[in-house]
């Protein structure tokens, strides 16, 4: 599934005009990839946003990242000049809203907040231009959704701080030069290599975020089991962990699942037993993987003989789109060597072979409702 495009200004007002007013935006953020456990992309955002660290001193993990960000945020700070332009690039849920959210926030200045397939026309984002003050913060949201034109727009305000304007027609037509504030543009993308060279080079910081380790998942879910007011035992939050694919969104989520699990079917105390049981459940295996991810892989087993398969042509297989397969599927798989990318196509590793049979094994039923692998 596409991602849904979602625009959020700071105001609910239907007006199209994204107001910045200070502060007002605490809680009103960012959409979220489409959910596990059949959310809507809606109910994420708004999970999300609970559980979302506030300043960058809560940020658990990425530690180079954040390391860097503050020395930005201290140099911008001291010389009272805003901050250069960000590009955030990473797999869904492991933090590029939530660190374009807290930078503003450490900086004291002004959000506003929009995405790369809601701006149809230069004339979308004119009024956040416009409306952007000295330093604050234009947070662009799937960027590489951004079309061409618009694109095109967005080049001059990001570099002179001025936008060209066309106004009439034919012979009648004139450009107006209209001067913008110095503001920062963060953009947000899973898919940097998507991004166009001059747009990307109009980012002079770029930060590259990846999964996390369990340890920093286990904090995490520690953390928020604390915020959630619920008793978690640390060998269960480590279980969690392991099973969270290094997301952070997917360890919100199993952690919310559990609770539900625990206050349903036992005493509310999530202890190991039971964030085993609840994620059994909910056929997540040891490694983390959901129906899905071992669906694509059997998919490339059955279907593709174990590969080279294209992504085009393994979505069409499983109908489900071939984006979605490489923004929330494959970098998981790839990283941790379940699948390989060749110039031909996705390959099955030796290691997916084995780990779906083991799945298929502790789960105490057939990996999925595939046809039984041929090759295991
Ligand atoms: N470093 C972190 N420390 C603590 N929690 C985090 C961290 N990064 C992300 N999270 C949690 O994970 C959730 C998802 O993060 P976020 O929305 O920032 O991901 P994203 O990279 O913007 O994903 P998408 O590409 O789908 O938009 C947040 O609600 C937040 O609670
Ligand atoms: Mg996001």
């Amino acid at each position: 599934m596409a991602r849904k495009t979602t625009i959020s200004s700071m105001d609910d007002d239907d007006d199209g005009d994204p107001a910045v007013g200070g502060g007002a935006w605490d809680g009103v953020l960012s959409r979220g990839a489409a959910a596990a456990g059949g959310m809507s992309a809606g109910e994420q955002e708004q999970l999300d946003d609970e559980l979302r660290p506030a300043r960058l001193q809560d940020v658990v993990g990425q530690r180079d990242v954040v390391e860097r960000l503050m020395i930005l945020l201290e140099a911008t700070k001291k010389r009272k000049e805003p901050l250069g332009h960000l590009l955030l690039d990473g797999p869904p849920g492991l933090g590029k809203t939530t660190l374009a959210t807290v930078i503003p926030r450490e900086l004291g200045t002004d959000i506003q907040i929009t995405a790369g397939p809601s701006l149809n026309a230069p004339k979308d984002l004119l009024p956040y231009l416009t409306n952007a003050g000295h330093g604050s913060v234009l947070f662009i949201d799937e960027i590489h959704r951004m079309p061409p034109a618009v694109e095109e727009f967005i080049y001059p305000a990001m570099e002179d701080f001025r936008v060209d304007i066309t106004l009439g027609e034919g012979l009648n037509a004139r450009t107006i030069n209209m001067k913008l504030q110095h503001f920062t543009v963060i953009g947000a993308t899973t898919r940097s290599g998507m991004l166009t060279a001059p747009l990307r080079d109009r980012f002079i910081n770029r930060e590259h975020l990846d999964f996390y380790t369990q340890e920093e998942l286990s904090t995490i879910i520690l953390r928020n089991s604390g915020k959630l007011r619920s008793h978690m035992d640390p060998a269960a939050a480590e279980e969690i962990a392991m099973r969270s694919r290094g997301t952070p969104r997917k360890a919100n989520n199993w952690l919310r699942w559990t609770r539900d699990f625990a206050d349903a079917r036992a005493d509310g105390r999530i202890t190991l037993e039971v964030a085993k049981a609840a994620l059994r459940m909910k056929g997540v295996d040891a490694a983390g993987l959901e129906g899905q991810d071992r669906r694509y892989l059997e998919t490339i087993i059955t279907v593709f003989g174990g590969g080279p398969a294209g992504v085009q042509a393994i979505g069409h297989t499983m109908n489900i789109p071939a984006d979605t397969l490489e923004d929330e599927v494959e970098p998981f798989l790839l990283r941790e060597g379940f699948i390989q990318r060749t110039p031909r196509g996705r390959t099955i590793t030796a290691k997916a072979l084995a780990h779906l049979g083991a799945a298929e094994k502790s789960l105490g039923r057939k990996a999925s409702q595939g046809d039984r692998p041929a090759l295991f």
